[in-house]
């Protein structure tokens, strides 16, 4: 019997989205105060297997079943996150300054389509925070930081500042950094879409990555709703550059796929979707990016596995890595430990 989805969960959706994720990292910590209790979870999540381990990008992944951005936005809870079994978390996404985001509410769930819409508008307490947090609780787990501008710069140039600022305080403090300039909830984040203003951002990046001793990955998050001819010009730009890989994808702005009445969505408005309705799009995406890029750029494939199978098609299609959310908020934690298993016993089968 999955307790999450029969206790916690119809308890939790009670709640508005944002009051459920504030209460889920509470009880999370609570949980994890109780002596023997992180230990039995590490146990109970633990899915033992060299098949699952993973080298992508010079780092060594102890499974491919990574958190996806947008649960530990301040990189708070990454040490309990990690208890779960995940193979690396990515926190953020974070900006150089704290921002409160949009206006609440902003999360919507829908039972129905297992699918949220969220215009949370990266909220976040900003990477100083997150440095203080990772220097007061060093990670267990590989972390990827997840970077964004500060929704306040207009200009160009406070773009670019914006991502060098969070780049260059979080470098030495992470395993690997995935620039996000899909966001569909900050305004503008879509001129990042265009390969000359995207290039002008991650050859700052990149340049700056030379002053290191230590080489760490960096990768770009693309929009499932970006233009066919737009990507292709930006896994060009990547292959050419040294960008390490790409997360396919971000959440969309379209609302296919959803089954409610159509006023229940125009009453949500405007945000990014996830979940089950994402998949096709998603796993259309990761099957595109692995044939145009003859697999040279290793993918990070997420966007609506909601099941040990998607994850297993979404690896067969061409993700080296996968990342969920919104499965985990449906699904619950188990959902990690069943993918883990999944993979296993297809590995062993072909063995
Ligand atoms: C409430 C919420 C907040 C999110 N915040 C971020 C974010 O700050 N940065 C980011 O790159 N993606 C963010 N995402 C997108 C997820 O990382 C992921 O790409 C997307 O939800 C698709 O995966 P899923 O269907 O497994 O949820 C967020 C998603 C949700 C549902």
């Amino acid at each position: 019997m999955n307790l999450y989805k029969v206790f916690l969960r119809p308890l939790l959706f009670r709640f508005g989205g944002d009051a459920a994720h504030n209460i889920t990292m509470a009880l999370m910590r609570i949980a994890g105060s109780i002596p023997l209790a992180r230990p039995l979870i590490r146990f109970w999540n633990k899915v033992n297997a060299p098949s699952l381990q993973r080298e992508v990008f010079g780092l060594s992944f102890p499974n491919p079943v990574g958190l996806a951005a947008g649960l530990d936005k301040n990189c708070e809870q990454y040490n309990l996150l990690s208890d779960y079994g995940f193979g690396f978390i990515e926190v953020g996404s974070l900006t150089p300054e704290p921002q409160p985001g949009n206006p609440k509410p902003r999360i919507f769930r829908i039972p129905k389509d297992k699918a949220i819409v969220n215009r949370m508008g990266i909220n976040n307490k900003g990477v100083r925070h997150a440095i203080a947090r990772i220097q007061s609780d060093p990670p267990s787990c590989i972390i990827s930081a997840s970077i964004a501008r500060n929704t306040k710069s207009t200009s160009d140039q406070e773009v670019i500042r914006d991502y060098r600022t969070a780049f260059s305080l979080l470098y030495d403090f992470v395993d690997m950094i995935t620039v996000n300039i899909s966001c569909p909830n900050v305004e503008g984040m879509s001129s990042l879409e265009e390969v000359s203003f995207l290039s002008e951002v991650l050859d700052e990046l990149l340049s700056l990555r030379l002053c290191y001793d230590k080489y760490k990955p960096v990768l770009v998050k693309v929009s499932p709703d970006i233009e066919p001819e737009q990507l292709d010009n930006i896994l060009d730009y990547c292959m050419m550059s040294g960008i390490d890989g790409v997360v396919a994808t971000n959440t969309t702005r379209s609302r296919a796929g959803l089954s409610v009445h159509p006023q229940k969505i125009s009453d949500i408005g405007n945000g990014g979707l996830s979940g089950a309705p994402l998949y096709n799009k998603s796993i259309q995406m990761v099957r595109h990016i692995k044939e145009y890029t003859g697999g040279r750029l290793p993918i990070v494939g997420c966007g609506g596995i909601m099941t040990p199978e998607q994850a297993a098609e979404m690896l067969d299609a061409g993700a080296s890595l996968i990342q969920v959310y919104t499965g985990f908020i449906y699904e619950g934690p188990a959902l990690v430990r069943k993918i883990k298993r999944h993979l296993r016993k297809l590995s062993t089968a072909k063995s």
